[in-house]
């Protein structure tokens, strides 16, 4: 039987972005529209060495926009760097932010804007609308196929007392204009690409069983799924290959879409619980916890599930028990990790069993909790981590 539409009202919202070969080169007509003189580059410490925030300011610099370089973040930025980052956007009089990165340095670069604008401390925004005045323009030039962060109404920074990961969530954080050009994702190691690409089909996997999807945020989710499918190994394997490059950075940007707008699910809720307490990389614990929050998921929404595995390449009847069709989309999850070299289990992470309690207890608390299919319990939770635990079959 054909689904049924939805029709219950739903709003998307998406930033202006230029896709394409090259798009990094606009920064500065990009920044020169907008009005900036002076920009903060908040970039991820080690790119220099690619020289991409180089050319960014390059850029900059032939449209008459002046930067001051801000590189001090940690690959889970904390609540200190982005006071940090604050206070020398205000030190350099500084009228924007330019990001040039991963999620890292686009949620910092997010943070520093509000705080800059509203002077407050960056935790006082933790939830959903609470940011009175907007940041400053925004530019964002992705580095990593996976964040979505780039057209994204979400940032999350460590609260490094509490050692959690705080959810901020505004339409004010979706940055001005994106500049997503493939030729900036050619440097990415393997074992990144892998985290950050299954990072993409996290944020498409969850919008699209999420209850807060729609038929706009499906059509992206899918085709994100669909791309990742027939990309992600090639992108791996060959990883000067610009098509297959192109569209990881493609699918991320739909993910990216999809999840900003129909919001996520217990994969993050439980992996931003594990980043928080041991600092772990946010795409490396989305890939480990995926196939075995879909596999506590799947009654809730079986043929949502079942079309996501079948765009992944699972062959499934119909008509097969709901059993059966679970086992095989699991499978096929499991088959598409494994073919990009990640198997291993959370214990390998250095976490031992005697955390999962608290981890399960921090992730209960967390707002992406809010749209995933099915509401589970503490007790859930730790049986998710526990047989998350081991390596892959
Ligand atoms: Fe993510």
């Amino acid at each position: 039987m054909p689904g049924r539409l939805l029709l219950s009202m739903r709003k998307f919202v998406a930033p202006e972005f230029v896709f394409g070969r090259g798009a990094l080169r606009l920064a500065g007509r990009q920044a020169a529209g907008l009005g900036v003189r002076r920009a903060l580059l908040v970039a991820d410490p080690g790119l220099s060495l690619f020289g991409w925030p180089q050319m960014v300011e390059q850029s900059l610099a032939e449209a008459g926009v002046a930067t001051e370089r801000f590189e001090a973040l940690s690959s889970n930025p904390r609540d200190y760097e982005v006071m940090d980052g604050a206070a020398a956007f205000a030190d350099c009089v500084c009228d924007a932010i330019v990001a040039v990165g991963g999620g890292s340095a686009m949620d910092c670069a997010k943070a520093i804007g509000i705080v800059s604008a509203n002077k407050r401390h960056i935790l006082s925004f933790e939830g959903v609308d609470n940011i009175e005045r907007p940041g400053p323009p925004l530019l964002c030039v992705p580095t990593t196929a996976g964040t979505g962060a780039e057209v994204s109404q979400f940032a999350i920074i460590t609260d490094t007392t509490r050692q959690r990961k705080v959810v901020i969530a505004s339409k004010t954080l979706i940055p001005d204009a994106a500049l997503i050009d493939p030729d900036v994702t050619v440097t990415m190691p393997p074992d990144l690409t892998a985290h950050t690409g299954l990072d993409a089909l996290t944020h498409a996997v969850e919008a699209y069983v999420s209850n807060a999807q729609g038929p706009v945020t499906d059509l992206f989710a899918l085709e994100a799924v669909r791309l990742i499918a027939a990309n992600l190994p090639r992108a791996i394997a060959e990883p000067a290959d610009i098509e297959a490059r192109g569209a990881m950075l493609l699918a991320s940007l739909y993910a990216g879409m999809a999840f900003s707008n129909a919001i996520l699910g217990a994969v993050h809720a439980m992996a931003h619980s594990l980043g928080g307490l041991l600092d772990l990389p946010h795409g490396l614990c989305n890939a480990i916890l995926l196939d075995h929050v879909v596999a506590y998921n799947y009654d809730a929404a079986p043929s949502r599930f079942d079309t996501l595995g079948r765009c992944l390449g699972a062959t499934l009847d119909a008509d097969a028990p709901a059993d059966v069709r679970k086992t095989a989309v699991i499978e096929t999850l499991q088959a598409f990790k494994r073919s990009v070299g990640v198997n291993q289990g959370l214990l390998e992470l250095g976490l031992t069993r005697e955390v999962f309690g608290d981890l399960a207890r921090r992730a209960l608390d967390d707002p992406c909790l809010l749209t995933n299919p099915k509401k589970p319990s503490q007790a859930d939770l730790e049986a998710i981590y526990e047989s998350a635990s081991q390596p892959l079959a």
